[in-house]
């Protein structure tokens, strides 16, 4: 069969955010995307963070306020979560955040290769339980796929306080040769110059997360 490829439309036009009923309108079983294009979403050629699961949106607006000549494109599918992040995102000065009301794991596949400067992945959701462990975001092919999308010395950072998942993605990164901890060792047990986010403040205990920043790396490197 033909594919037909077809733009995404995403109108960032007068707001920061797109809602999941924009995009969902858009879907159908045939419809095969074209890639993103990140100049046409911030209407400039900055570099680009991703953040994944932003909850209230301290974390990126934070960083979109101290670095402002960089983009910041936020994903989250919780609804009430993300009215508070477009609140933040609506007081800042600077018009470099995007927030997309939707799974992440559908929009990173349209990113080009090599275009992300950061993910950040903070505090995903453990799911504890062993039958859901499968609905785990940070599987080997996420991984391999989010450093796909990585510039070359891009940063994936990760933070978890669940021991499980922690241990699971030192499993998960172990096939990733294209990631390399930056730190001596793979993960440090507290966050290192890092924004304290909400979940870390209710719910980490201090020195026993999993705190990842892995660098893509060159074949070889
Ligand atoms: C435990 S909360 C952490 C929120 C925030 N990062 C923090 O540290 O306070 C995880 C968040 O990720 C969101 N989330 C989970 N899977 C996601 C996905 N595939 N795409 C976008 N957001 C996702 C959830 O809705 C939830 O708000």
């Amino acid at each position: 069969m033909e594919t037909c490829l077809t733009d995404l439309h995403l109108d960032f036009a007068n707001k920061c955010y797109v809602f999941s009923e924009e995009i969902k309108g858009q879907l159908s079983i045939n419809n095969n995307f074209t890639k993103l294009d990140f100049s046409d979403i911030f209407s400039n050629s900055n570099p680009v963070n991703v953040e994944i699961g932003i909850g209230n949106g301290e974390f990126i607006v934070f960083h979109a306020a101290l670095r402002k000549d960089e983009n910041f494109l936020g994903f989250e599918i919780y609804k009430k979560a993300i009215r508070k992040a477009i609140k933040r995102c609506e007081k800042l000065e600077n018009n470099n955040v995007r927030l997309i009301h939707f799974d992440a794991t559908f929009f990173v596949k349209l990113f080009p290769l090599g275009s992300v400067s950061n993910f950040y992945i903070n505090f995903p959701d453990p799911w504890p339980k062993k039958k859901h462990h499968k609905r785990r975001l940070l599987k080997t092919d996420f991984l391999r796929l989010l450093s796909d999308k990585l510039v070359d010395g891009g940063h994936i950072y990760i933070a978890t306080d669940h021991n499980d998942y922690g241990e699971e993605i030192c499993e998960n990164l172990k096939p990733v040769t294209s990631l390399k901890s930056s730190f001596e060792t793979l993960y440090h047990t507290d966050l290192v110059d890092y924004y304290q986010t909400k979940y870390y403040r209710k719910f980490a205990i201090p020195g026993k997360i999993y705190f990842f920043k892995l660098k893509k790396v060159a074949p070889g490197e």
